[in-house]
């Protein structure tokens, strides 16, 4: 029989999904903010110390809901790294800021902290790249000396954690003054579509709730505090159905499950290619040591972009799929045009030359084996 494909991802099903959207439907109330949506925040307040949290139809949605959160205006310049998803950006750009885009580092895809300090604006946007933690002690420092506001895009960080300089080990998401997640079927936990705001300031709450109802105080209203509800400030639908809550929820009773699995694929990865990696010149995921690994991503950093392309192509001739990912976002066709003109090579660099790696729960132990033993089959330079 012909080897079948191995898909770059398949979302994984823990089984209780469909049982608890029954019990959604069952129990009549399908719009937000119900039991399951509950139990989510519950959970995520309770096993992360995250002080408020709410779920939101993508990290998409939470992004914009930080955008108007921060009072963005006309002309406010946000920085962020160029190698990010669309979404950083476009949320802050919806509100008219001026994007002030960020080379990575050299060793790393995340933003290079190093390069902000001169580029001073209203707020920094970082991205969790892969999961692993940016230095939030260097970011945290710069944002109270300027006076800025920090948004972690914690869009693949989700049970992943931050050594500070104190020594103490903290949530990704919990550091910053708002944060977003995502629960697109891509990550490690998922609901289809779907994300998280963590509001990590007491000040940013109560009007984070009524941004997230339709600009309405209606969360108010059904806990008693007001005795009707109306229009007090903007806002939108950002609340996802008790059916998305439903699956996430199934999703999150197995998430310790979820994560082991990972890290073993992660690993298995990481031993097998290091030979083979060093040997041609690629380089192997960098998780900097004041960050834990929560294996959302397994990637290949390429001296050169032919060699990319060669076992892209290769793989795929063996029925496997791998990506590649960011095109810098300071030389799209949206955007260029309004980019400063600072060359940012990092982040064109990983645009160019990083390859993502099959990396899902139900990935079998023969499948990576496969995966591995085409990869290390490859002709780079022939
Ligand atoms: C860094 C980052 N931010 C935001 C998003 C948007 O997430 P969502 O698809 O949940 O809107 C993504 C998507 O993968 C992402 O990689």
């Amino acid at each position: 029989m012909p080897p079948s494909i191995i898909p770059f991802n398949k979302p994984h099903l823990t089984g209780k999904e469909a049982h608890y959207m029954y019990d959604a439907v069952y129990h009549g109330q399908l719009a937000g903010n119900g039991k399951y949506t509950k139990l989510c925040h519950k959970y995520f307040e309770s096993i992360y110390g995250l002080q408020k949290c709410l779920l939101t139809t993508s990290c998409t949605d939470a992004l914009e809901m930080a955008a108007l959160l921060l009072d963005i205006k006309d002309g406010d310049e946000v920085i962020m790294p160029s190698f990010t998803f669309v979404s950083t950006a476009n949320a802050f750009v919806l509100r008219g800021a001026k994007i002030v885009f960020v080379d990575s580092k050299s060793d790393h895809p995340g933003i290079d902290e190093t390069s902000i300090e001169d580029l001073i604006t209203k707020a920094i946007v970082v991205v969790h790249y892969a999961g692993d933690a940016c230095n939030m002690d260097i970011i945290m420092d710069i944002a109270k000396r300027h006076k800025l506001f920090v948004v972690e895009d914690a869009a693949q960080a989700i049970d992943n954690y931050y050594t500070n300089s104190e020594g103490h080990q903290v949530p990704l998401g919990s550091i910053g003054h708002i944060s977003t997640y995502s629960f697109h079927e891509t990550k490690n936990i998922i609901s289809g579509e779907g994300g998280m705001l963590s509001l990590n300031k007491e000040n940013f709450i109560n009007r984070a709730e009524i941004i997230w109802e339709k600009g309405t105080n209606r969360s108010a209203f059904f806990r008693g505090e007001v005795n009707k509800y109306g229009w007090v400030d903007i806002g939108s639908s950002f609340l996802p159905s008790e059916i998305i809550a439903a699956f996430l929820y199934a999703q999150l009773e197995a998430l310790k499950q979820i994560q082991a699995r990972r890290l073993v694929l992660w690993n298995k990865y990481h031993s097998t290619l290091k030979y083979w990696a060093s040997s041609n010149n690629i380089i192997r995921p960098n998780t900097p040591a004041y960050s834990t690994n929560n294996a959302h991503m397994y990637y290949l950093v390429f001296s050169k972009a032919g060699h990319r392309a060669k076992l892209i192509k290769h793989l795929k001739e063996n029925k496997i799929l791998s990506v590649f990912h960011y095109q810098s976002l300071h030389k799209s066709s949206f955007y260029h045009h309004l980019h400063d003109g600072r060359e940012l090579p990092n982040s064109d660099r990983y645009s160019e030359c990083l390859l993502r790696l099959p990396l899902f729960f139900d990935l079998t132990d023969s499948e990576q084996d496969r995966i591995l033993d085409t990869i290390l089959s490859v002709e780079l330079d022939g």
